[in-house]
């Protein structure tokens, strides 16, 4: 992604798959259904909505603009635009150096599960007990974190990215048909419909500051915004290509996985045990799944497609999550990409070390209560992202105007939503994002419970 080779994209559908590749990742499948059964289900996935048609179409469609208007990444589309707000794109960049660690972690889940149905400890892993013991070993949870990074960093190295971006193509619409034919199967389960209930059903007295933050954050964090990655994707995107159309489309996308992802996981957990997963975390998907392919028949085969399907979809986010950060560490301290390359390795490998201990050994050290993996999602998702994503805002809405914005799009036809994109941009979003962030840092602290 360095500015030398900038090329474009061919044309519209590339745009669209390419960014679209970047957003389908764990966070639809993986996080997103532990959050929606968190936070009450069918009020979650509403809250979620309301957002993604607002605040992620706005966030969205700027900063891919701002990319394609200035043809340069995140901290270089910053300063060129305005010098003072270079501090922004240094902002967004942060994120994924914090979230490549931890989102490693997961892959590494991925990867243990994949070979565990692979080798034939199908039963064994529908366990209650199975999740718990993995996790708190030492050994093991590194072995495959560092297995899943290492896979990621020599893509990064090789350089490959073209290969993969061929076999996702393919890989990507298998993964959505076969998440689709799961959630049919879980949602006839014995005993799902009560779970169908909850999670399209919105009960909303469970409707509280945290289900927005919560949303909020996995919004961000889904669609890959508030870390600049969209700003490098936009400068990427030809002038004569649709931007509104392309980024209703890439919401869909990923929505519509994420939403899937959750029909799979939410109804077969009321399936097994006959409640609510309101105790849901990080563990939920890695519990339930198994469960479901052991009923199922051929189950086994299933699992083995399934989890190699996902460990794809992880991969492909974590190798652009990594590109990301290389190509900061290249352009920052000016070094070649092999050696950067190496950094951001041993880096990952030392902050996502905490992550993994946290869960195991060192279950008893906690950050504002909360275990490391947890902290370091919360440091991104529910601080940094919406302060980015704030002073986006403020950038588009008082700075450089959203008419800047609306002249890039309006390179390509008219912009349907206009109205609806400068309420958001110059009010909607900056004061919700500022009363958020202020009783999520109050609540942290354990200042003011909501
Ligand atoms: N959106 C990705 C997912 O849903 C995760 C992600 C966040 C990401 N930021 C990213 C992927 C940057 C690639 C680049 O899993």
């Amino acid at each position: 992604m360095s500015d030398e080779k900038r090329s474009s994209f061919t044309g519209k559908l590339g745009f669209v798959l390419a960014a679209a590749g970047s957003a389908v990742g764990l966070g639809n499948i993986w996080r997103f259904p532990y959050l929606a059964a968190k936070y009450g289900g069918g009020i979650f996935l509403l809250t979620y909505l309301v957002l993604a048609v607002t605040f992620g179409f706005a966030l969205m469609t700027a900063e891919i603009a701002i990319g394609r208007k200035t043809g340069l990444s995140a901290i270089g589309a910053f300063k060129k635009l305005n010098k003072k707000f270079t501090f922004v794109g240094w902002l967004a960049a942060i994120v994924p150096m914090i979230i490549l660690p931890y989102y490693s972690v997961i892959g590494g889940w991925v990867l243990k599960y994949l070979y565990a149905f692979a080798s034939g400890s199908a039963v064994a892993a529908a366990q209650d007990s199975y999740f718990g013991g993995f996790i708190s070993q030492t050994g093991e949870p590194i072995f495959w974190f560092v297995l899943f990074i290492l896979i990621t960093a020599i893509v990064v190295i090789g350089g490959v990215e073209k290969g993969i971006e061929k076999v996702s193509k393919v890989m990507m619409p298998v993964l959505a048909v076969l998440a689709v034919i799961i959630a049919i199967y879980s949602v006839c389960l014995p005993g799902a419909m009560e779970g169908v209930k909850y999670y399209f059903i919105p009960n909303f007295s469970a409707f509280s500051v945290t289900t927005v933050l919560a949303a909020m954050g996995q919004l961000f964090y889904s669609m890959s915004l508030a870390m600049g990655i969209m700003i490098t994707y936009g400068s990427y995107m030809k002038k004569d290509v649709s931007l509104e159309s392309s980024v209703s489309q890439i919401e869909i996308f990923d929505t519509g996985i994420a939403f899937v992802a959750g029909l799979m996981i939410i109804p077969a957990v009321f399936a097994f045990t006959g409640a609510a997963p309101e105790k849901a975390g990080p563990s939920l998907m890695f519990v339930t799944l198994p469960k479901v392919f052991e009923s199922m028949p051929g189950g086994t085969i299933i699992g083995i497609l399934f989890f190699l399907l996902v460990l794809f979809a992880a991969l492909t986010s974590s190798i652009s999550l990594m590109e990301t950060v290389v190509s900061i560490v290249c352009d920052k301290f000016k070094v070649k990409r092999i050696p950067a390359c190496l950094i951001v390795f041993f880096g990952s490998v030392a902050i996502g070390l905490l992550s993994t201990l946290g869960y195991g050994p060192w279950a008893g050290v906690t950050v504002l209560g909360m275990q490391f993996l947890d902290f370091f999602d919360f440091i991104s998702n529910s601080v940094l992202m919406p302060i980015v994503a704030l002073l986006t805002c403020i950038f588009v809405g008082y700075f450089i105007k959203p008419q800047a914005i609306i002249d890039e799009v309006e390179l390509a036809g008219k912009f349907k939503k206009k109205a609806l994109f400068v309420g958001v941009i110059k009010y909607f979003a900056p004061i919700c994002i500022v009363l958020i962030l202020v009783s999520s840092v109050l609540s942290a602290f354990g200042l003011f419970t909501m």
